[in-house]
């Protein structure tokens, strides 16, 4: 397994690779865990070759937020990384995707980016699209692998590479857990052991709803019980609870007619921000 931090180590190793063969790319901001080792696996079982980019994505996060203290572990994942079978490392500086102070582009993405995380954390899509849109053009994959966890990204980099043509498949891969339920996130690491035991509310609530769907009469019944659920956890601060269509991200008019609904759950516990969804 090859490590690069440049574009032109990359470059150089692309450009000798036969037509004939697969690039499977596994984009991440490291601080890899299981979830993140359950998309390489499934893309070195699919592909010739596979790469994993390491790289925390300056621009899509907002001025307050975790950028500083957002874990790097460089060692441990290329470890990780080997173990899984992959063929080659990304791991460039941030001079080195930026060289100038990034031009701001503004990425339409159908509204995709407004709602869920979107009206959380202003320009976060704008900033993954950016980096994503780089990291395509620099590593030329043909298939590419991202988590379900982050489902709302995903739906966004699904029509970003329909409206720019991206000749890459976008594979979606499911959400890896917890025993007790918990999303794997890198951030798990900053919970308190107390916050740590409240946080398996969310999956709780997601599951519990999936479970019993044909019991509720109406998304509110259903708001109502999530809240209900998270007042008995005093260190959790929701920030948003929806239900929503899956393709679109649209509102539902009732549960009945809803065309794939789909819970969306973003909790705070302190200043660590946690998020979780399901299709019920
Ligand atoms: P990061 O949070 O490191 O996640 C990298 C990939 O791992 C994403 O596709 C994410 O959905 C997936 N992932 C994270 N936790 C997972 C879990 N528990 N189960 C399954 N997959 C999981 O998402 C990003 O980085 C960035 O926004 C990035 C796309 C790299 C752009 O900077």
């Amino acid at each position: 397994m090859h490590v690069f931090h440049t574009i032109s180590e990359y470059r150089y190793w692309r450009n000798k690779l036969p037509l004939d063969v697969s690039v499977g790319f596994v984009p991440t901001m490291g601080a890899l865990h299981a979830g993140h080792a359950s998309l390489i696996e499934a893309s070195v079982a699919e592909n010739t070759f596979t790469v994993v980019s390491i790289f925390v994505n300056p621009t899509q996060f907002g001025p307050k937020e975790d950028l500083s203290k957002y874990p790097r572990t460089l060692a441990a994942d290329v470890a990780l990384i080997e173990q899984q079978g992959a063929s080659i490392v990304f791991a460039p500086a941030p001079s080195e995707i930026y060289p100038e102070t990034p031009t701001q582009m503004i990425f339409g993405i159908r509204d995709l980016d407004k709602k869920l995380c979107g009206a959380s954390r202003p320009g976060h899509f704008n900033g993954v699209v950016q980096v994503v849109s780089l990291l395509f053009h620099i590593v030329q994959p043909h298939n590419a692998y991202f988590g379900q966890k982050d489902f709302q990204q995903l739906l966004i980099i699904k029509q970003l590479v329909k409206e720019q043509h991206f000749p890459v498949k976008i594979i979606g891969c499911p959400t890896q857990r917890e025993v007790d339920g918990l999303a794997m996130s890198s951030r798990n690491v900053f919970l308190s052991e107390r916050e740590r035991e409240q946080a398996k509310v969310l999956s709780a609530i997601l599951f519990h709803l999936q479970k019993n769907r044909g019991s509720f009469a109406s998304i509110e019944s259903m708001k109502n019980f999530a809240y209900s659920a998270l007042s008995d956890c005093p260190l959790a601060r929701l920030d948003y609870f929806e239900l929503l269509e899956e393709n679109n991200l649209n509102e539902m008019p009732d549960l009945l007619s809803a065309n794939c609904p789909h819970a969306f759950i973003a909790v705070f516990f302190g200043t660590t921000r946690l998020i979780d969804n399901l299709r019920l």
